[in-house]
């Protein structure tokens, strides 16, 4: 006889399994069904549904400042099915919320990590996925998704790696940063190996991150044709600065970079990687990190630039503290604000005034929740 009460955690296993069920034949059809089974475990085990994301929007439909907004979604570190069905809910849930926004965003930003080990299965599955997206998706490469077959799969799938495009007055580029010198051919690694040993952060093993002699002069090339008044936004997956170098939150040659930016009077760089609530400002560059649908990486013990807003440490119980997606809001005059749409905390918004000022005005709301 089937038990009258089913428990938490059994309404949790149930809704999960036929996430999984319905998964294995996703198509767009079935997407809606996937989505809602997901919602439906993120209920049953008690925690809020996405909020905040619309009501920021609609604080942001200033008639006075024109502008557009693209979303983000990053760092969704997909393993096959059968070994984690817990990021997989994770990206359904930021899926569902870029679809929810009105207005639409004019095109939502993948950024990088969209495979935990590079696996043909894996980025094809977060390929299916981020397929159910309505406004058209930009794609960026990560360290996750490279390092096993140096994105031979990537590529076939998604295109080139360094590429840019103008967009209502702006100049976009998307800036592959994640080469890395030669440390595994004298080590005989295997590519499973050598994707392992990127993916560990903290092992010293590997190279830095670097855009490398390439990409630096295909990004010279690129902006040759770009007038110095024209605001550019630049995508990255590692911060474009010099961040913490053993956790390679650390891009090797970000002084040439910033640079070749440096003519540029508004230049927004929006990174992934990180994982976390992260701002700074270099001269004329903005940067911001985005923030990861799988885990909140904690921060770094030094280096952290001081206009960063921190997150208190998430609820390590929780899956979805401290993870999220978000918006940037670019205005008229070239600037860009910085939304950070926390899953289960308020939104954290970081004007471009705050940077420009150093600090001295629109300083943001910091969240609120303790520390765990
Ligand atoms: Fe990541
Ligand atoms: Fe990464």
């Amino acid at each position: 006889m089937a038990p009258k009460h089913k428990s938490v955690e059994t309404r949790f296993m149930e809704a999960r399994d036929e996430a999984l069920r319905a998964l294995r034949g996703l198509d767009r059809r079935s997407f809606l069904k996937v989505a809602a089974a997901s919602a439906g475990a993120v209920l049953a085990r008690g925690l809020l549904p996405p909020h905040a994301f619309q009501l920021v929007n609609v604080a942001y439909a200033d008639p006075a400042q024109p502008g557009w907004s693209f979303a983000y979604i990053s760092d969704t570190h997909l393993y096959e099915k059968k070994l984690n069905e817990r990021f997989v809910r994770a990206v359904l849930k930021a899926v569902d919320d870029v679809n929810a926004l009105s207005p639409q965003p004019d095109f939502v930003l993948f950024g990088g990590d969209l495979a935990q080990l590079g696996k043909p299965e894996e980025l094809a599955m977060g390929r299916d996925i981020l397929k159910e997206v309505k406004a058209p998706v930009k794609m960026m490469v990560g360290e996750h998704d490279w390092f096993l077959d140096l994105g031979e799969h990537w590529k076939s799938m998604f295109g080139p790696v360094n590429y840019s495009f103008d967009h209502k007055g702006v100049h976009v580029v998307v800036l592959m940063s994640v080469v890395e010198r030669d440390f595994w051919t004298a080590r005989k690694m295997t590519p499973l190996e050598r994707m392992q040993t990127v993916a560990g952060l903290d092992n010293g093993t590997q190279s830095r991150f670097e855009v490398g002699e390439e990409g630096r002069a295909w990004l010279k090339g690129d902006l040759a044709k770009v007038a110095h008044t024209t605001p550019l936004l630049v995508f990255s997956h590692s911060p474009l600065y010099k961040y913490y170098r053993d956790w390679n939150f650390w891009t090797e040659d970000a002084d040439e970079v910033q640079a070749i930016l440096k003519p540029y009077a508004h230049v927004t760089v929006v990174h992934g990687h990180t994982h976390q609530l992260l701002s700074n400002r270099i001269g004329n560059i903005h940067f911001h990190g985005m923030l990861s649908t799988a885990w909140p990486w904690p921060y770094a013990p030094t280096g952290l630039p001081p206009l960063t807003v921190m997150m208190n440490r998430a609820d390590p119980f929780d899956q979805f503290d401290g993870t999220g997606d978000g918006r940037v809001v670019m205005h008229a005059d070239g600037v860009a604000d910085k939304i950070y749409n926390l899953w289960d905390r308020n939104p954290v918004t970081v004007r471009a005034s705050f940077l420009a000022s150093n600090g001295a005005r629109d300083k943001p709301m910091a969240t609120k929740l303790v520390t765990y």
